[in-house]
């Protein structure tokens, strides 16, 4: 099964964002996950388009920019004229999923939906026939080296088979808390993409050291 890596650059270094990035890609990483708030659906305020036009002159993987914003049908053109291979909204802030995802694929981008913790799976039933990709936020989302929520294994193994009962290949994806000991246990649960941030931006081992070893933490899976 192939398990895609993607590091967010929320916890890279902001002073040289271009060259974490190009290391994450010779690391030889599927994506790179960019995290969009905007101080109104999560506490904190991080990038727009810009970064997202910037990063696609320097990386050739996935770009996938998760929308932790408010109203995110505003901006959906803007993030697919930057470059976005795939767009998270997240299912809190959208009084429309069905539309806005429907609007995603009409743009020609990947088109996923973002759940936070405490969010039933119910509320997607509606939408698993559109939604390319699922993620699953092991985390209440806003900052970067938070701890993982264990309580989220048991819903994404629930996904899981609520996807295979309706014959749907979607990808799970997961977002927070993922390192070398909580990896292996969401792709076990069914999760395919594993979005890491403090586990590959930090300054203790290197971004090649700390994608290998979530590339070996899943590897006997
Ligand atoms: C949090 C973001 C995550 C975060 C993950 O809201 O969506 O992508 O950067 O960081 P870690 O892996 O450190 O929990």
């Amino acid at each position: 099964m192939m398990i895609a890596i993607e590091p967010s650059i929320l916890s890279a270094d902001y002073t040289r964002l271009g060259e974490q990035a190009k290391e994450a890609e010779m690391a030889g990483v599927e994506g790179i996950q960019v995290d969009v708030m905007d101080g109104r659906f999560v506490p904190n305020i991080t990038f727009g388009p810009g970064i997202v036009r910037a990063l696609r002159k320097v990386v050739k993987v996935t770009l996938d920019v998760h929308l932790m914003i408010v109203e995110p049908e505003r901006y959906l053109n803007e993030f697919a004229d930057a470059g976005s291979d795939r767009l998270f909204v997240h299912q809190e802030a959208c009084t429309h999923l069905h539309r806005v995802l429907q609007t995603i694929r009409e743009l020609e981008v990947e088109a996923g939906v973002a759940i936070n913790p405490a969010t039933s799976l119910n509320a997607l039933e509606e939408v698993l026939d559109i939604a390319e990709i699922i993620q699953v936020m092991t985390v209440n989302p806003g900052f970067g080296g938070q701890e993982f929520i264990h309580s989220q294994l048991d819903k994404i193994r629930r996904l899981r088979r609520m996807l295979d009962e309706r014959g749907l290949k979607t990808p799970i994806a997961v977002d927070g808390g993922i390192d070398p000991t909580t990896a292996p246990l969401v792709v076990d649960a069914g999760a395919t993409v594993l979005v890491a941030g403090s586990s590959v931006y930090n300054n203790k081992t290197s971004v090649a050291q700390n994608v290998a070893a979530l590339r070996a933490s899943v590897k006997k899976q």
